[in-house]
């Protein structure tokens, strides 16, 4: 582990299909740390899925469970966190992670992520409407606030093991 850690846990943030859960998992196994994923805490919380939760409660609801499962895990031990897309869009979550946790935006191209995330249904913001569309607005929203993130690493369209290399270069 990096010495400058000091502690704190690691969070992969970027859009839908960036590979955030591919590589933190990765990322973990080879750090050593324990591995968890911000929507299947979340899931395990609420006890359903994400898509329901949608349906059921409405996006703002889905969010403000979001902030509260993000804080808890990152108030315990070092951890590598992988969490949602929209996540690091929410000012509080991004206060908690500037200060406990180094954050690492996994930054990919649309056709990449148009590729992972294609024929996977489990994502609300994906269903309905054409998913190229929705990324392309997603990326014009979101990318200068991912840009605040502490280490940008750009990913092409490697595996995910050579990806989660990259990552361990730029820690
Ligand atoms: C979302 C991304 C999803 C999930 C929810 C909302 C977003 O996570 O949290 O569907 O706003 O980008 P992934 O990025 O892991 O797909």
């Amino acid at each position: 582990l990096p010495d400058w850690l000091d502690g704190r846990s690691i969070v992969l943030v970027g859009l839908m299909g960036a590979g955030k859960t591919s590589i933190g998992r990765r990322l973990a196994a080879r750090l050593g740390l324990p591995f968890r994923d911000a929507d299947a805490e979340i899931e395990l919380a609420a006890g359903c899925t994400i898509a329901e939760l949608f349906t059921r409660f409405g996006e703002r609801e889905f969010r403000d469970g979001e902030r509260r499962v993000i804080r808890r895990l990152l108030a315990g031990d070092q951890i590598v966190l992988a969490t949602g897309g929209g996540a690091f869009m929410d000012a509080e979550t991004r206060a908690t992670m500037r200060r406990d946790a180094v954050s690492i935006w996994l930054r990919c191209r649309l056709p990449t992520l148009l590729r992972r995330v294609a024929g996977r249904t489990h994502r609300p913001l994906l269903n309905g409407d054409d998913p190229a569309q929705v990324l392309e607005r997603l990326m014009v929203a979101r990318h200068p606030i991912y840009a605040e993130a502490d280490i940008i690493v750009d990913c092409g369209d490697d595996s995910p093991d050579a990806t989660t290399t990259q990552v361990l270069d730029a820690l």
